[in-house]
């Protein structure tokens, strides 16, 4: 199944509002560490519901940008807002449809690992941005975060395992330089007590705590030289 495929029946699903529901409890905490300014132009790279963009338009931002690869997913997006600053594109990772040096900001929440060539997609996102402009780059799944690993064998589209140290090596690869990498704990989520278990997936409540209070979402934050 290709991202197209795979993702326009989440949206279709209404799992776009799921996620965004799910991935804010770390995403908010992404977003609020971006060094945005008024008027500056923001790229959210798969968007999904396009809520990242909403949230930092309420900050000042110029433009935010949201591309995905489903078509679905921009739609919906396009529908949950009304703001003409925003614009949702339909592209793909690959090959970001906007000129050299053109953007201050670039986020992406629990994407990134989609990308088919995840080292060509990170010079993208360096030939896109203006010089100090930073990539705020947000994944649950990675190497550390064991009990993620199992969630390619519910997805058809291929998905990236690196570990923390293998993204800062994959962006300075790029040309950008490594300016913090943090792993944000999800404190939301609610878990049950130890008796309660196997529930959501997970066997035990060391696992829960594991994917969620020990290592959450690991952000790798990125700056154009
Ligand atoms: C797991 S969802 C996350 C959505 C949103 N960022 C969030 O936090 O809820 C991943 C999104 O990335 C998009 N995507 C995956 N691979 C892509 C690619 N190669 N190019 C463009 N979009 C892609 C999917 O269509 C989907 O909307």
């Amino acid at each position: 199944m290709s991202v197209r495929e795979e993702f326009d029946e989440w949206a279709a699903t209404g799992k776009d509002r799921g996620m965004e529901d799910r991935h804010w409890h770390t995403a908010k905490h992404v977003l609020a560490r971006m060094p945005v300014e008024a008027g500056d132009d923001v790229l959210d790279l798969g968007t999904g519901s396009g809520y990242a963009l909403r949230a930092l338009r309420e900050r000042g931002i110029g433009r935010g940008y949201g591309l995905d690869g489903a078509p679905e997913m921009a739609r919906n997006a396009r529908e949950y807002t009304d703001d003409g600053a925003v614009g949702f594109a339909v592209g793909d990772f690959d090959e970001l449809p906007f000129a050299d040096d053109s953007l201050d900001h670039v986020f992406s929440m629990e994407a990134f690992y989609y990308a088919a060539d995840p080292v060509n997609t990170l010079r993208e996102v360096r030939r896109v941005l203006r010089p100090g402009g930073t990539f705020y780059c947000a994944v649950n799944y990675f190497e550390e975060s064991e009990t993620t690993h199992a969630w390619q064998e519910n997805i058809s589209v291929e998905m990236t395992l690196w570990s923390r140290e293998e993204y800062r090596e994959a962006f300075r690869e790029a040309g950008l330089y490594v300016a913090e990498q943090d792993a944000i704990p999800d404190r939301e989520v609610e878990i049950p007590d130890a008796e309660e278990f196997p529930v959501d997936g997970y066997e035990t409540r060391e696992a829960m705590v594991d994917r969620y209070r020990t290592w959450g979402t690991l952000l790798t934050v990125g700056v154009a030289p």
